[in-house]
């Protein structure tokens, strides 16, 4: 099983092309299923959550190809609707695809998504929201057998819980349906919006994303377009707490600063300098972090899930105590022994972590149990003394694109051992 391999203590240095959304691009090629049209989609990152999206739209009898970080899709000749388990199992959050496939084919089975490594993963708000909007759902032997061929029409939707997926899942399924349909307490994430945007370079009708209120008035149908997915700020924060636990000076280039403002401020809270220009910023880390107080992760534009990790494990080293309060997933922590085997002093207790900052990390074998859990071990080897040796990095490959290859292109020792 391959590994990544770090030498920690180096400096970086030099400037990072982010790349683009993960949580974009696979909403969004969900989104060209409903296009009667080709669609071509830059920007898409390299990554095995990308792979797999593909094998879905080629699934269904989608003509896709993949260059150069351009998807290509044409979904012209599709007649399946089903999700095969083996894919479903490859990438959970496959269930995006829903949306698209019911509101080109009328039609969807998939496997019931299940858990993954962060919790249950529900998709009630889902499969609620399609109902309303006329989706018939059978659920059998752990498959959905959703049947919309009595028509899709347009209601009011309101969410219990401002789901990403589940706002991703209305608006596709509303595109096409007949009528006007509201959703309140919407997911108010950027990658809802440049969903959003690409629906509406096809034809679609598509107002207010951004906010918690999303107007979809349905058209009949939506015609091929050309888009470039939005940078990911996930990635963009990985990055800048390996400057920031290595107390470097790094560029980074090909960001949206207004997609991380929760981001950036925890950043300064921890005694980095960031000066943002236009889409790009450099990050200063201080000699020593400092301790945040307090991080609560919320829904946007609150501090991310995502980047919790990441800043965990860059103020495992800093000078004083964290508190970190996962509002989000019920099971975002695993990574933390992984981290503690590396050197940290950090303590759980259901969904709040303690960070005592401790003024060394030393290298050690650890396993990755979730992308950014992974990542955030990487991220924690940098500045460990001696090698690390991290393992199950295919969690890593579903998010980053050749993560290894970017920070040794800024002075960090890292390899990836096939
Ligand atoms: C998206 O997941 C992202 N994934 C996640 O990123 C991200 O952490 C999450 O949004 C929150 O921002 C993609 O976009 C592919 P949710 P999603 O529905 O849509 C509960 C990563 O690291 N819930 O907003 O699944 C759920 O259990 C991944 O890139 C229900 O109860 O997130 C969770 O507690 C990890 N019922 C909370 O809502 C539902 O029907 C947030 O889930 C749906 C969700």
């Amino acid at each position: 099983m391959a590994e990544i391999i770090v030498n920690g203590g180096k400096q970086l240095t030099g400037e990072i092309a982010v790349q683009g959304a993960k949580n974009s691009v696979l909403p969004v090629l969900a989104g060209a299923v409903l296009c009667d049209g080709e669609c071509v989609i830059h920007n898409c990152p390299n990554l095995s959550d990308v792979q797999s999206s593909i094998k879905i739209l080629r699934n269904f009898g989608a003509k896709v190809s993949y260059q150069d970080n351009t998807v290509t899709v044409d979904c012209r000749s599709i007649e399946k609707y089903e999700i095969p388990e083996s894919l479903m199992r490859e990438m959970r959050s496959s269930v995006v695809f829903l949306g698209g496939i019911i509101g080109r084919t009328k039609r969807a089975i998939i496997s019931n998504p299940g858990g993954c490594e962060l919790g249950p993963r529900p998709i009630d708000l889902h499969l609620s929201a399609l109902k309303k909007l006329g989706v018939e759902i059978y659920e059998e032997h752990g498959f959905l057998n959703c049947n919309a061929e009595k028509g899709l029409y347009g209601t009011e939707i309101h969410l219990a819980f401002p789901s990403v997926g589940a706002t991703e899942n209305v608006i596709l399924t509303a595109a096409t349906a007949k009528g006007v349909t509201v959703i309140h307490n919407a997911a108010r994430e950027p990658e809802i919006s440049d969903l959003a945007d690409f629906l509406n370079s096809a034809g679609a009708r598509i107002y207010g994303s951004g906010s918690d209120t999303i107007y979809i008035h349905g058209v009949d149908k939506l015609h091929g377009t050309t888009h470039t997915i939005i940078p990911d700020r996930i990635v963009a924060a990985t990055y800048m707490s390996a400057a920031a636990i290595t107390g470097s000076k790094l560029n980074l280039s090909h960001i949206m600063p207004s997609h991380m403002v929760a981001i950036l401020h925890t950043f300064r809270e921890s005694g980095c300098d960031i000066s943002v220009k236009g889409k790009a910023l450099t990050i200063t880390a201080p000699k020593r972090l400092s301790r945040v107080p307090t991080i609560r992760s919320l829904v946007y534009p609150g501090f991310p899930t995502d980047a919790g990790p990441l800043l965990i494990s860059m103020l495992a080293m800093a000078k004083g105590t964290t508190v970190f309060i996962e509002n989000i997933f019920e099971n975002r922590f695993r990574y933390i022994n992984e981290l503690n085997r590396l050197g940290a002093n950090i303590k759980t207790e259901g969904k709040v972590a303690v960070i005592e900052g401790v003024n060394s990390l030393s290298g050690a074998k650890c396993v990755c149990p979730d992308l950014r859990g992974g990542a955030a071990l990487v991220v924690a080897a940098l500045s460990a003394n001696g090698q690390s040796e991290i393992d199950n990095i295919s969690h890593i490959n579903r998010g980053y694109d050749d993560i290894t290859g970017v920070l040794a292109s800024v002075g960090a020792d890292i390899k990836t051992k096939e």
